[in-house]
């Protein structure tokens, strides 16, 4: 049982759904260790052979929790920031297909999180932004920067998506289009993130759940063997591994 998430399993196929949704589902420390928890037993379920993540309410997500945040000492920041980046690639390494079905918010964390999936599929109102840049700034573009410094920027170093977004954004549109958004935390709509091909897929919200169920239920009926391979394949760059013995 998790209470930061709802989980359940329909036709081979896994529903992982943030259920914070009173915070846009907004992810706090608890959030981070059950999603751990859910891609462990996910993975291992045998009637389990596709994964999708979602987001109650009206956003997917809208990132790393800011009360959670706030609360860090630089030393707290630098662990956050590692077992987030943990807790993706665990994602990334399991062995079952995942995908991201997203709406509304994708900001921050919650888009490094999609992005850690297999691919990406999103409602007509999808926002998808990387912001981080943005915390040490005035809206819209001043910077926050007093005679003190900045105030909530580190004084050397320098701050930046923390959660594996850095890496995987130039894996997925081109290191020109990331740093673009990255250096200016904009955030982009839906048919725009199609474009780039930040997502796969763009389906209207009123048709969302139905599309999102299609693809899944049609992943979630293949041999499971199968789609395990060409993920293995895929992801290691092979375009053959040695059968099973028979
Ligand atoms: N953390 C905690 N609570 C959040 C949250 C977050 N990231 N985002 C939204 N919420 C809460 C709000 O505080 C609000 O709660 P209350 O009703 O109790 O006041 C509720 O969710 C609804 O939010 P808004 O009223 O603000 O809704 P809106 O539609 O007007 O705006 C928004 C939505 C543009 C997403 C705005 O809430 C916002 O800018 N949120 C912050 C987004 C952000 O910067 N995320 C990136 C975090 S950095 C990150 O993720 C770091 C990393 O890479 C490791």
């Amino acid at each position: 049982m998790y209470d930061t998430l709802d989980l359940k399993v329909e036709n081979r196929v896994a529903w992982l759904t943030l259920n914070r949704p009173k915070s846009l589902n907004a992810m706090n420390h608890e959030m981070i260790m059950e999603l751990r928890k859910a891609f462990d037993e996910v993975d291992q379920r045998e009637d389990v052979s596709c994964v999708v993540l979602r987001g109650e309410g009206r956003a997917f997500c809208a990132g790393m929790d800011i009360k959670w945040s706030e609360e860090l000492t630089k030393k707290d920041r630098l662990e956050s920031n590692r077992l987030g980046q943990k807790t993706f690639n665990k994602m990334e390494a399991m062995s079952k297909p995942v995908f991201a079905a997203v709406h509304g918010y994708v900001l921050g964390g919650a888009l490094e999180m999609a992005l850690a999936a297999d691919f990406i599929v999103a409602a007509d109102d999808a926002q998808l932004g990387l912001p981080e840049i943005t915390l040490s700034a005035h809206p819209p573009y001043r910077p926050k920067i007093t005679e003190d410094g900045d105030p909530d920027q580190p004084e050397y170093g320098g701050s930046a998506p923390g959660w594996g977004g850095v890496k995987r954004l130039p894996e997925r549109v081109g290191k020109a289009l990331a740093k673009e958004l990255m250096f200016t935390g904009v955030r982009v709509d839906a048919a725009r993130a199609l474009q780039i091909g930040l997502v796969n897929a763009v389906f209207p919200k009123e048709e969302f759940e139905d599309q999102v169920k299609e693809l899944a239920n049609r992943i979630g009926a293949m041999n499971p063997y199968n789609l395990r391979l060409v993920k293995e394949l895929v992801n290691h760059g092979y375009d053959l591994l040695e059968g099973h013995p028979s």
